[in-house]
């Protein structure tokens, strides 16, 4: 469709931002009004609450039992650097990156850990550096869902399971919504923020027995903030996976995580989340199909990611102008569902192409996503409409 009338319905909720992302279907305050706010998270209750957080996660995710699971500081960015600070120096390391996010732990380890074992596969936006060429008697950093360019890996057969090194996986736009190969896996981080709705500020850390072995075995070259630090006296600290957090947590996000943790069970768990999120990038996977004007930014259909859909306009016309055009036509169709209410924070990430970036995580229903399709198109046409006027 690209007549300039107006899609007949909205989507009920416009929140397809892919980060903090929609709060689960039904969501109201009411849901916290079971925290123990103003009572010590180290109180008897505060900790119950933690060990349930903890337990739910496992419970939900399929963790297998001797992975070790902490609630840390810093979200996403404070489990991973704390992994990275941590773990690395022991082994080279391989690094992966594939867009922004991934950069940014090259960043970390190429800049300011400075690492001369460091060897950087890159790939551009759309694409996946080649897995073949990962050396796993190295450590390994990667990103499972890169969330700026909708790429992500199918799945861990990439990974061997004799593997020497290991591997360290941020896992946030991944989790919840996408199968983790907990064998092939060897640290697993993510923030409650994406897949299921749940607030910021909060990191998961998720150590297998081997990285546990290697914190114990290994203590890196530079010092480390209290923060980041895991073990004491060469011991693991186990108090932090039981919900003795290393500094204050918030006993409000950790009451909504509980709570989109139980919505997780009653939809059967991961498979039922994993199916919602699959559902929902089948909406825009037929819509992309069925639309000249659109593409995914994700070359290869295997690596398409369900959760952060990463898109491009393909519209030849579009194509032909110079990029600052192209951006300014991509940033009009996002602005424009903006204001009318339909959609926010739908634009690509400042890093990335130009183009869409659409959250189809399991908190996003389906049939908002189809009452999305029709303005997305209602949009272009505007936007093609000015650029006409323009000429
Ligand atoms: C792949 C990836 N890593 C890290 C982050 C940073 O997450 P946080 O802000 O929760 O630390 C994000 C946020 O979007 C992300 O998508």
């Amino acid at each position: 469709m690209t007549t300039n009338a107006l899609p007949a319905a909205k989507p009920a909720n416009p929140n397809f931002s892919s980060g903090p992302c929609a709060k689960r279907p039904g969501w109201t305050l009411e849901a916290l009004s079971g925290a123990p706010l103003g009572r010590s998270h180290r109180a008897k209750v505060g900790k119950a609450k933690l060990k349930r957080a903890i337990d739910l996660t496992r419970e939900v995710l399929e963790i297998p039992a001797d992975y070790r699971i902490g609630i840390v500081p810093a979200s996403d960015t404070g489990a991973v650097e704390m992994a990275l600070w941590s773990l690395l120096g022991a082994r080279p390391v391989d690094m992966l990156a594939w867009e922004s996010f991934g950069e940014g732990w090259v960043t970390d380890v190429v800049k300011q850990l400075r690492l001369k074992d460091a060897r950087v596969l890159k790939a551009g936006y759309g694409e996946l550096p080649d897995l073949a060429q990962v050396n796993f008697d190295h450590d390994v950093v990667f990103t499972w869902n890169g969330t700026t360019s909708g790429v992500r890996v199918a799945n861990g057969d990439f990974i061997p399971a004799d593997r020497q090194g290991l591997t360290i996986c941020d896992a946030t736009s991944a989790a919840f919504a996408q199968e983790l190969d907990w064998a092939k896996l060897d640290v697993v981080t993510f923030s409650w923020q994406k897949v299921l709705g749940g607030e910021a500020a909060h990191g998961m850390l998720i150590l297998s027995p081997r990285a546990v072995e290697r914190l114990q075995s290994y203590v890196p070259a530079w010092p480390l903030p209290k923060i980041f630090r895991l073990t004491s006296g060469g011991k693991l600290i186990e108090g932090i996976f039981q919900g003795e957090t290393i500094n204050t947590p918030s006993m409000l996000c950790v009451e909504d995580y509980i709570d989109a943790l139980e919505w997780a069970q009653s939809l059967g768990g991961l498979k039922g989340l994993v199916g919602r999120s699959n559902a929902n990038f089948k909406v825009l996977a037929d819509w992309v199909e069925a639309t000249g004007w659109v593409d995914f930014l994700a070359r290869d259909p295997a690596n398409r990611s369900n959760t952060s859909v990463c898109l491009v306009v393909a519209d030849p016309e579009v194509k032909a102008l110079p990029a600052e055009a192209q951006e300014a036509f991509a940033k009009a169709l996002a602005a424009a569902l903006e204001k009318a209410g339909v959609a926010y924070d739908i634009g690509a990430y400042r890093d990335a192409p130009a183009g869409l970036r659409i959250w189809a995580g399991a908190t996003v229903e389906a049939a908002d996503l189809q009452a999305l399709t029709p303005w997305l198109d209602w949009a272009y046409a505007e936007a093609k409409a000015g650029l006409k006027r323009a000429a």
